[in-house]
């Protein structure tokens, strides 16, 4: 067997909501509302990172159809599929250690009906999942209803909803205009009633988001909505500054991830064309 190098990185489990050990479901967010305890999320789309995420604090992973975007480099999330989504649960899943694991239902894949939403889901949920994520309401509520009553937890996901972007004319921050409010607003309500457990909140005027928060008693997960949220999600990638692209506004990175990154590469880089890479102690004898 290989031997390891010991990692600088093994610490403890952070503190957690929860009892020691006791793994988030999908119960645990309207209660987290009730007791005025924020909720936290990121995406993640693979093993390594999954496994860093089992020692956080974090509440819940989502597997987002961002994945398209972050891990396979499309222009939006439209090139999502059932397949590349159960692919991307399956590995987070293998990692996550009993964090509660969230799976994008992917573009058109819970509009063709109810019996083809429910193989969607079935693969997801089968890959790892505990939970999955629906864009918007209008239209599929049936679909909704059905995950729900099938023992599959939802969460709802509206205002800026990526899957529409080509009906918005780009990434728009949505609910702008008293009519759009409103509509986001009885979205919401309709969620509500149809049994998710939690609403994803995207791009909204902050004094919206806190309105709908107020109004509901299901959680609302923000990202770019303010700080009226009684959650917020940002992308892994984003949180952990790895872009070297854009980043929008509300992605505040916690970490200078491009300079650690382009700074370990280089070192590499020049130890290894100094020679003074491997050295003895990393070689075998
Ligand atoms: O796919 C995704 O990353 C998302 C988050 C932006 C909430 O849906």
């Amino acid at each position: 067997m290989l031997e390891s190098n010991s990692s600088p990185s093994s610490r403890a489990p952070a503190p957690h909501l929860l009892p020691a050990g006791q793994a988030m479901t999908s119960g645990d967010f309207p209660r987290a509302k009730k007791q005025q305890r924020k909720l936290s999320m990121v995406t993640c789309y693979d093993y390594t990172f999954a496994r860093l995420l089992s020692r956080s604090a974090i509440d819940g992973i989502l597997v987002g159809d961002s994945a398209a975007m972050v891990v396979h480099g499309y222009s939006s999330t439209l090139h999502a599929t059932v397949e590349m989504m159960r692919t991307h649960t399956q590995a987070v899943a293998r990692g996550a250690g009993g964090k509660f694991v969230i799976a994008d239902m992917p573009f058109l894949s819970f509009r063709k009906g109810v019996a083809a939403a429910l193989e969607s889901a079935q693969a997801l949920m089968t890959a790892g999942a505990q939970a999955v994520k629906v864009e918007g309401v209008g239209g599929h509520e049936d679909v909704i209803e059905r995950l729900v009553e099938s023992g599959i937890p939802v969460m709802g996901h509206l205002g800026l909803q990526p899957q529409s972007l080509h009906a918005y004319g780009g990434f728009r921050v949505q609910g702008r205009t008293p009519d759009s409010a409103r509509r986001i607003a009885g979205h919401a309500r309709a969620l509500e009633d149809l049994g998710v457990f939690a609403i994803v909140l995207e791009c909204v005027p902050a004094p919206l988001a806190a309105e709908i928060t107020g109004s509901l008693r299901i959680p609302t997960i923000g990202i770019g909505a303010g700080a009226g949220c009684d959650g917020q999600i940002l992308v892994l990638q984003d949180l952990l500054g790895l872009n070297i692209d854009f980043t929008p506004k509300f992605a505040r990175p916690f970490l200078d991830g491009v300079s650690g990154v382009l700074d370990a590469l280089d070192r590499f880089d020049g130890e290894v064309k100094s020679g003074s890479f491997p050295a003895r102690e990393e070689s075998y004898a």
